[in-house]
């Protein structure tokens, strides 16, 4: 295949990503599935039948946005998203601040963000920093209806008309810190390879979707994110 010059990225990052800033990732030995199950805090119904204890899971994760800070993955795809001459979106599947923080801003939250409470009752979206209860009046309709806005399993994620159409525009594909364990996003890799796009893999371990991927590259995003941006901007051959 002609290979095309790359002027078009989609970086779609995961919970890897901010795993060397102290947030604990989902799978895994220590990882956030691991001491709860999905099913009691991560799904519309969970949120009906018992809202104390998905808001107390929310709120916790919440408050840990305090105590981090962007590591040098954010910082380096900030610096690509600033410098980046062509088309780019970075699209997270994590719900911490981190990438906004380091200052990307071509970036979208496909799962939601714990920064943001939305209001079951009106729609809206608002900023949300402290705790959240069952009773908690939504700013702009005041029904006792916000809740977190993270996407729950079994909804749809944000943004996906935009990002299939970023997808289908790329020229390269970048998946870093990600299992693949999770669909829509599992499955981006395959349509941007349907689309012509060549492909490359960060993470510390084989990921579920690795064999997809033209090239895959193993170890911490902290190391391998700011040498594949260098490679870049620097104008190398950059996979
Ligand atoms: N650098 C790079 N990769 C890392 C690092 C690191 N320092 N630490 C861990 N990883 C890799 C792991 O090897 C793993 O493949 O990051 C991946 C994290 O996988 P998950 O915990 O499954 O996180 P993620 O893929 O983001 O989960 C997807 O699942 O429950 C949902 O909605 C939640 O958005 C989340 C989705």
């Amino acid at each position: 295949m002609r290979m095309r010059t790359i002027r078009n990225i989609v970086v779609l990052t995961g919970a890897g990503l901010s795993a060397e800033s102290g947030i604990a990732t989902f799978r895994g030995p220590g990882g956030l599935w691991e001491g709860h199950r999905v099913e009691d805090v991560c799904t519309p119904q969970a949120l009906a039948h018992d809202p104390e204890l998905v808001h107390r899971f929310y709120d916790a994760r919440r408050a840990k946005l305090g105590e981090v800070e962007p590591n040098a993955a954010h910082r380096a795809l900030a610096r690509l998203d600033a410098e980046w001459r062509g088309g780019l979106l970075i699209v997270t599947q994590n719900v911490d601040d981190l990438h906004e923080r380091a200052g990307a801003r071509r970036m979208l939250h496909m799962h939601g963000a714990l920064r943001s409470a939305l209001c079951a009752a009106c729609g809206d979206s608002v900023a949300w920093e402290g705790a959240l209860a069952p009773e908690t009046e939504c700013p702009d309709c005041g029904t006792p209806a916000l809740r977190p806005d993270i996407v729950f399993f079994g909804e749809m994620p944000y943004h996906m008309e935009t990002i299939e159409r970023a997808l289908a525009d790329a020229d390269l594909f970048v998946s870093i810190g990600t299992s693949g364990a999770v669909y829509p996003a599992a499955g981006f890799v395959r349509t941007a390879r349907y689309h012509g796009a060549r492909t490359l893999e960060l993470n510390l371990d084989p990921s579920a979707g690795s064999q997809w991927f033209g090239e895959s590259r193993l170890g911490p995003a902290g190391t391998l994110v700011p040498e594949w941006v260098e490679q870049m901007l620097g104008g190398g051959p950059a996979i």
